[in-house]
């Protein structure tokens, strides 16, 4: 198959009207050339005419009185005419009687060519371009009353002729040249204006396109093109404003999706603090009359210190969960972040007599994420293990350093849960939003994640067996292919 050349929209328009320019002006120049040729021509054959019909009228006389001699001084007085190769006088039965070269031996001889025959046997003038020999012949009879009496041939040399014509020729062609390179540079202007305001579109469209949607065209024109710029950029701020009410609403669900989380965690989380506050209480009330005793004081101020702790920084992760951030992309710990939400999840496993593993690589790369998403994604996809399993069950969260096709290097938290897995069915469907098997379930954890860590760059790979478990892999770039990527969202 023949391999098609893509041509620019500017080259194309270029390229079809200089074609079409080049072939009108080709004809034009052919035409003028040709017709600058036949004026030429014509104008020769006149001449021959009038040079000839002229001779006629000194031929006549001598040779109706066969006055030889006559003849053939006017045969030689044509050596006076521009441009004459042979001057022949011919009798009626065709013989040469009077030779312009006076070669004695053509005398009485008879033409051979056949130009000659026809001249002989015509009784009208007879003009004729020989192109080979680069002559003009022409014949005329001679008629006296009605008797002819023999005829004058001329041969006019037409090399000046073409000489001329060739130095027309080259003048015409060298013309017509200047006219189509000035014309090309004009043409190319043409094709230029006409198709900058569509390359200026072509640019405005990649831009909004790759997300810089304050690119605008601002092309001020007052035809079509420029009513379809205006409506471009019309459509470009109206596509801003909807990305940012998109943003809003996007914002609003994840953050009612990291609540949504916690009120699924509030009968442990209660549960939680509800202990060591009782413990708390117990020792209070005990005070008064034990407070004497030295070991009493110690152990009461040892336990109410550690328990007021672990509720201050329990609800110090809870709120900083439920807090919506502001962007912030920087370089972060990966098992610094998984460790953090499978704390806050602990008591929700207990509760359930669910054991959480941890098998957290060592000395993995920092990456730059946005930490309080990735921690909504973590604790979306470690809840839903946990939500997977009844009765007793075993969570397993790992993270380690993978390389993906020999370059690319990704850090990947898996998370493993003897639950009851996912049908086939519903595979393709869990990351769809509102895609819920739960009675309580909103459907919005995994659709965010899959946002979220697309964002990032990243992927989620899911494998899952019915009755046996499901295993979530969640891959997240040690170098995002472009940090813009990750886009701006709390
Ligand atoms: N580890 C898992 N084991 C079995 N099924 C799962 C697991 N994770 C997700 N799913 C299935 O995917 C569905 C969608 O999960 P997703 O987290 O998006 O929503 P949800 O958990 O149902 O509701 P929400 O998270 O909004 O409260 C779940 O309803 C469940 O059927
Ligand atoms: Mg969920």
């Amino acid at each position: 198959m023949v391999p098609r050349i893509k041509l620019g929209l500017k080259l194309r328009v270029f390229l079809s009207v200089a074609l079409f320019y080049l072939a009108a002006l080709g004809t034009l120049t052919y035409l003028t050339i040709r017709s600058q040729k036949n004026l030429l021509l014509e104008q020769m054959g006149d001449r021959a005419r009038t040079a000839i019909n002229l001779m006629e009228l000194s031929v006549a006389p001598p040779l109706y009185k066969w006055d030889i001699r006559t003849l053939r001084i006017v045969v030689v007085e044509a050596k006076s005419l521009r441009g004459v190769e042979y001057a022949y006088v011919f009798n009626a039965e065709g013989r040469i009687v009077a030779d312009f070269h006076e070669m004695e031996e053509e005398l009485f001889s008879v033409f051979t060519d056949e130009f000659g025959q026809r001249a002989i046997k015509s009784d009208e003038t007879l003009v004729d371009v020989d192109h080979k020999k680069g002559i003009l012949d022409v014949s005329k009879p001679v008629i006296l009353g009605h008797e002819k009496l023999g005829g004058i041939r001329l041969g006019f040399d037409l090399k000046p002729m073409f000489d001329e014509m060739k130095q027309v020729t080259v003048k015409a062609l060298l013309i017509a040249a200047g006219i189509f390179l000035l014309g090309l540079l004009v043409i190319f202007g043409i094709a230029s204006r006409m198709t900058s305001p569509i390359e200026q579109l072509t640019v405005a469209a990649k831009h909004i396109e790759a997300g810089d949607l304050q690119y605008r065209v601002s092309l001020k024109r007052s035809d079509e093109i420029g009513s379809l710029a205006s409506a471009f950029d019309q459509m470009a701020e109206r596509i801003m404003h909807r990305e940012g009410e998109l943003k809003q609403s996007q914002d609003l669900i994840r953050r009612a999706d990291r609540l949504s989380s916690l009120g699924m965690l509030t009968a442990g989380l209660a549960h939680e603090i509800r202990n060591p506050l009782v413990a708390i209480r117990t020792f209070t009330q005990l005070l008064p009359e034990r407070y004497q005793d030295p070991e009493f004081r110690n152990s009461f101020q040892a336990v109410a210190l550690k328990e007021v702790d672990r509720i201050c920084s329990l609800i110090n992760d809870l709120l900083n969960f439920a807090r919506p951030s502001t962007p912030n992309v920087s370089a972060e710990d990966i098992n610094e972040i998984v460790e953090g939400i499978v704390r806050i999840l602990e008591t929700e496993a207990r509760e359930k007599e669910v054991q959480i593993y941890r098998r957290l690589a060592s000395s993995l790369p920092k990456i730059f994420i946005d930490k309080e998403q990735i921690k909504q994604v973590s604790m979306n996809i470690i809840l839903n293990a946990l939500q997977s399993i009844e009765g007793r069950g075993v969570v397993e969260v790992s993270t380690r350093l993978f390389t993906k096709n020999h370059s690319d290097q990704y850090i990947q938290i898996e998370i493993r849960d003897s639950g009851a897995g996912i049908p086939g069915g519903d595979l393709e469907n869990i990351f769809n939003p509102f895609f819920t098997t739960k009675k309580d379930g909103g459907g919005l954890g995994l659709s965010i994640s899959h946002q979220i860590v697309q964002e990032h760059g990243g992927y989620i790979v899911v494998e899952s067996q019915v009755g046996k478990g499901a295993t979530f892999f969640l891959n997240l770039p040690v170098r995002p292919p472009n940090q813009q990527e990750v886009k701006d969202h709390p």
